[in-house]
């Protein structure tokens, strides 16, 4: 017979109510999960810190001595990938914003519910081996090289970048087109600051924020008394730019009177304030963006061709995120590494599952939908780490399941963009990596080391450690053979009555 055994996950229970712990630790053992005890926060922590990690902590939040808030604090400081549940039987609002804030796992209220208790440990069982999978994440970039915030190696980005490099040089027009949160503005901000503008304004003007009444007098400013409340003289953002770069987001939604006013800037360098008279020089680079058909707002006659022409000198065309999603992992690792410098997280890292929910996903919204969720999902995480669980649900349910990724495989491993569903018969699919294993690899320990494992854990306990060896053994006898008390027995060396006695003293 093979002496390799699994070890079986371990939970300390943390209670300076002695029933509590014992029904707590049976319910718990009926899984088969290895259960220590400790009555006292302080004891608690000293077995957290100096025996093997239990997998998870079931802890009470008013106990003699030490509180369970506190003990949460010293415990998860002591080790952050710690999965603390906190109990209490007083639910008021102070206690459970205090254990979440602090990194609680989660929060039960006594009396408990078996069953709920059960889900409740599957759960952050489960979430405490994915942790422990996330191992030691290599991060695929250093954020600190990108001060641009412009984050991507994939051809199409090479490409863009390429065009950048070129167009700074200049003065020449750019038009940027690209569906939203692609990176169009960080672009033109690019652009303006490898420029030998870069000492002057950068000036972003939305023209589909600023209603059309409005928006000459934004761009060209006004002159007192020019229209029904102009009190004052003001400058338009050309004036205010000079010698800088203007920005003119959504230039599709501006109006065709202003767009004339434009196409005269672009050609005489000139403007006139709304209402004056007076012709003004300015001094200023323009970059426009829409994620417009322009071509089509031109047959249409609703864009002017000549301004058209005018701005379209240099055309870049970000990528939408999907055509890219080799560079998610980069973005991801962006985001995080900025959050954690901003002190708006502690996490770090994302699991190789939760990363391939990223990849996968459409991302209608581009690279502003995907920073909004590593935030969102950083904020949530307990751990060091970004589960799958931690994603917003809509992303989970969007991407479908994801096949559970083998965990020796490194982020830095590049991803394969799954072929789109409509195109590309399977023959011509992209190679796929190998099927991961379907159940992540379990620590296996030959039974002496378990056994010590065992006494170390029973040995640190308040209760003498044969007798409670004998109640561990009988529940889990119990367990495995679904109640069948005389196959128990046998199994453990007693009579039917014998046992019968020990449930019943138990
Ligand atoms: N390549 C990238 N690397 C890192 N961050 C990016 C990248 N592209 C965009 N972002 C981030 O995504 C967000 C949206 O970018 P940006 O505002 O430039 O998009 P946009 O194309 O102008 O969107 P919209 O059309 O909605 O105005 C910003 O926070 C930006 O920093
Ligand atoms: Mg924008």
């Amino acid at each position: 017979m093979s002496d390799v055994v699994k070890l079986p996950p371990t939970i300390l229970v943390i209670d300076d109510d002695a029933e509590i712990r014992y029904s707590l630790s049976r319910v718990l053992s009926s899984r088969g999960y290895q259960v220590a005890e400790a009555p006292n926060g302080e004891q608690g922590i000293a077995l957290v810190k100096n025996g093997p990690p239990p997998d998870l902590v079931f802890l009470d939040v008013r106990m003699g001595g030490m509180s369970g808030i506190e003990a949460l604090q010293h415990i998860r400081s002591a080790n952050p990938r710690q999965l603390v549940v906190l109990m209490t039987a007083f639910g008021t609002a102070q206690t459970a914003i205090e254990a979440m804030k602090y990194g609680a796992f989660d929060y039960v209220m006594k009396p408990f519910d078996p069953a709920k208790v059960l889900a409740l440990a599957e759960n952050a069982l489960k979430a405490h081996a994915d942790l422990r999978a996330v191992g030691d994440y290599k991060p695929t970039i250093n954020a600190d090289d990108y001060r641009e915030g412009i984050v991507g190696s994939s051809p199409v980005m090479q490409d863009v970048f390429k065009v950048i490099g070129q167009v700074t040089a200049s003065d020449v027009t750019v038009m940027i087109t690209g569906e939203s949160g692609t990176g169009k503005e960080l672009v033109a901000r690019g652009i303006w600051k490898h420029s030998h503008r870069s000492g002057k304004p950068f000036i972003a003007v939305n023209c589909a924020a600023i209603p059309d009444n409005l928006i000459e007098s934004e761009l060209f400013g006004h002159e007192k008394g020019s229209f029904t409340g102009a009190t004052v003289q003001r400058l338009g953002k050309f004036e205010l730019c000079d010698g800088g770069t203007i920005f003119l987001d959504e230039i599709g939604d501006m109006a065709l009177a202003t767009q004339t006013k434009i196409l005269r800037v672009l050609q005489q360098g000139e403007i006139q304030r709304v209402g004056g008279t007076e012709t003004i020089r300015v001094d200023v680079r323009i970059i426009a963006a829409t994620n417009k058909d322009l071509e089509a707002m031109v047959k249409a006659k609703s864009f002017r061709e000549d301004l058209y022409y005018r701005l379209n000198v240099v055309r870049i065309k970000m990528p939408p995120l999907r055509e890219r999603n080799e560079d998610i992992p980069q973005i991801v690792d962006f985001c995080l590494q900025n959050l954690v410098k901003q002190k708006k997280t502690r996490v770090a890292k994302v699991s190789p599952e939760a990363m391939a929910v990223l990849v996968r996903h459409r991302w209608p919204g581009n690279v502003r939908e995907l920073e909004n969720v590593v935030y969102r999902s950083a904020v949530i995480a307990q751990g060091d780490a970004i589960l799958v669980k931690d994603l917003p649900l809509e992303i989970r349910e969007a991407v479908g399941p994801v096949p559970v990724a083998d965990t020796r495989v490194e982020t830095t491993a590049p991803f394969v963009s799954p072929a789109p569903v409509t195109e590309a018969p399977a023959a011509a699919a992209p190679p796929v990596p190998p099927p991961p294993p379907e159940v992540p690899p379990e620590p296996a320990l030959t039974l002496p080391a378990a056994l010590d494992f065992v006494f170390a854990q029973l040995a640190a306990g308040d209760d003498p450690v044969l007798p409670r060896l004998e109640r561990e053994m009988i529940a889990r006898a119990v367990a495995a053979d679904k109640g069948d008390e005389a196959r128990s027995a046998k199994r453990l060396g007693l009579t039917k009555a014998a046992l019968l006695k020990k449930l019943r003293e138990a």
